[in-house]
């Protein structure tokens, strides 16, 4: 993947919860970019050759004991430094600047002012809304440095060296608050750093096919096929590089939503004609998640019994040397303060495991995408808009959307009210505007009436969020109408249910799931 990726702008991260933002506002510039810690070795910076380094911004102080800082070599390295935020104090402080503690923390909107023109400003007004989340801030130049933007509370918002290309910004240009954010960074990749915008689905897919054909030669390979965004996308994408010297296993677990397995089946087997192994092993999971309560056993008796039933079918096939897996950029970003807690809150077993225990190889052809862009490389391979827009889905399926013992009857409740949800989130143009939607059976029994009868039955409770990488959630405003169209067809179209509620709860502190 040489060529496109010669194109690099290298985010160092300073410990901002932006951090992501700024790479994907890069690529959204047509522009590869990958995160590295601030500390990363400076020899290695150097090897990977970036057309421009950014430094995000962070929680510390420069003068804090423990603030994370570098090395001044990286100035003469002569490539072009955009700081934001704490990068700019930092920049600052290591070249002879003065930062101290601002007056008043500054959080929130403020006008930037311009005053000077410069190639990192075209086609920027003079004046616009910008983000600001800081407390030091500051109050003297360093040498050589120049003024070119300034706001009420920062007079020094907007600096570069007058010579070498070194920008800082007080403001954040990556969050969607700055009005002109999007235009800055361009202006950066494009005038500063000088790159041409090789970024794009069809030129990831190109050199990403060559590279599979590279890695595989004339071996066998293997996928878990989950229906998924992330592992149809990385299937698609190996077949199109290596056809039916890939095969794909989708296993019918028996927590399945509704039709699903037919509808993999379409896609995969009739569609693009792929080399489709189904196995129906629901039995096998069913009988051991019978009696089970605790969610993490759930998780755990699903992912040894996947594992198990992998296995027997690779025997089947024969001679694998490869597995493919759906892993995105944001799983290996070697930095701790782009991992939020919830990987280690839940077991997420995916196909984990698989690959020590079978002596297999890994291929990762999404390993260094965000969402969004697996998403456009989808529709660029020809996946459907609804396989390509598909919430996520846990591997555990519906068994941690069934709250406490998992029956046949419990979940045909919840797959019937979750299809309901579902096909009313689509017919009102809703479905794309959630991250996720889904119902979930509670483990308790209210009392209704139904005609002239006292019922006594279940609740669905139904959860929809927003999210941009689902580390943070909030729940979703869903029109009051449009819920209780989906309750009053829940109620009346699933036997059993008598009551539905929704879920109002943030992440965090709630997390996505119930379970
Ligand atoms: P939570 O519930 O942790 O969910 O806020 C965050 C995202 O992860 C999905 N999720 C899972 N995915 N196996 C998976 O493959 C799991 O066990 C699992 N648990 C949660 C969840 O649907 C959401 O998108």
């Amino acid at each position: 993947m040489k060529d496109i990726q010669n194109e690099l702008v290298l985010i160092l991260d300073f410990g901002s919860q932006y951090t992501q933002l700024i790479a994907r506002r890069v690529r959204e510039q047509g522009v590869y970019s990958e995160i590295k810690p601030y500390n990363y070795p400076l020899e290695k910076i150097k090897a990977l050759k970036p057309k421009g380094i950014i430094f995000s911004g962070g929680p510390a102080s420069v003068y804090q004991p423990d603030a994370p800082l570098l090395g001044e070599e990286i100035f003469n390295l002569r490539i072009p430094i955009l700081g934001i935020c704490y990068g700019l104090q930092l920049i600052s402080h290591l070249i002879g600047g003065t930062v101290a503690k601002a007056d008043h923390r500054e959080y929130g909107h403020a006008m930037l002012e311009i005053f000077q023109s410069d190639p990192l400003l075209e086609n920027i007004s003079l004046k616009s809304r910008v983000w600001m989340s800081h407390g030091d801030q500051l109050v003297d130049l360093p040498p050589k440095f120049i003024v070119l933007g300034r706001t009420e509370n920062s007079p020094y918002g907007l600096i570069r060296h007058q010579k070498k290309k070194i920008y800082g910004l007080q403001f954040h240009p990556e969050v969607a608050h700055t009005e002109q954010g999007i235009k800055i960074i361009k202006n950066f990749v494009y005038n500063i750093a000088g790159c041409h915008g090789l970024w794009t689905p069809k030129s990831f897919i190109k050199s990403s096919v060559n590279h599979i054909r590279d890695q595989v030669g004339s071996d066998k390979v293997i996928c878990a096929l989950s229906g998924g965004v992330d592992s149809s996308v990385a299937a698609v994408l190996v077949h199109h590089a290596i056809g039916n010297q890939l095969a794909c296993v989708f296993v019918n677990n028996g927590v399945l939503r509704s039709n699903e397995a037919e509808e993999v089946r379409e896609i995969y087997h009739n569609h693009f004609k792929m080399n489709f192994h189904y196995v129906d092993a629901s039995h096998n999971f069913l009988s051991r998640l019978k009696c089970i309560i605790d969610p993490e056993q759930k998780r755990k008796i699903i992912g040894g019994e996947f594992i198990k039933t992998f296995e027997v079918v690779a025997k089947e096939i024969g001679d694998v040397k490869y597995l493919v897996q759906g892993t995105l950029y944001p799983d290996i970003i070697e930095s701790v303060s782009t991992k939020g807690p919830s990987a280690v809150i839940k077991s997420h077993h995916n196909v984990g495991g698989l690959p020590e225990k079978m002596n297999l190889k890994l291929i990762e052809p999404l390993r260094e995408l965000f969402k969004d862009e697996v998403r456009q490389v989808g529709r660029e391979l020809g996946l459907s808009e609804r396989i390509v827009s598909r919430h996520p889905f846990p591997g555990p399926g519906l068994a941690v959307r069934i709250l406490g013992e998992i029956t046949l009857e419990r979940l045909e409740i919840v797959r019937q009210a979750d299809k309901i949800f579902i096909d009313e989130l689509h017919k009102s143009d809703y479905y794309n505007k959630v991250w996720q939607a889904f119902a979930v059976l509670l483990p308790i029994q209210t009392v209704g009436v139904m005609g002239d009868e006292r019922t006594y039955e279940s609740v669905i409770a139904l959860r929809a969020v927003t999210s941009e990488d689902a580390m943070t959630a909030d729940w979703a405003k869903l029109p009051s109408e449009l819920l209780g169209s989906v309750a009053n067809r829940i109620i009346n179209e699933v036997k059993g249910v008598n009551r539905v509620v929704y879920d109002i709860s943030s992440k965090p502190p709630s997390t996505i799931e119930w379970e």
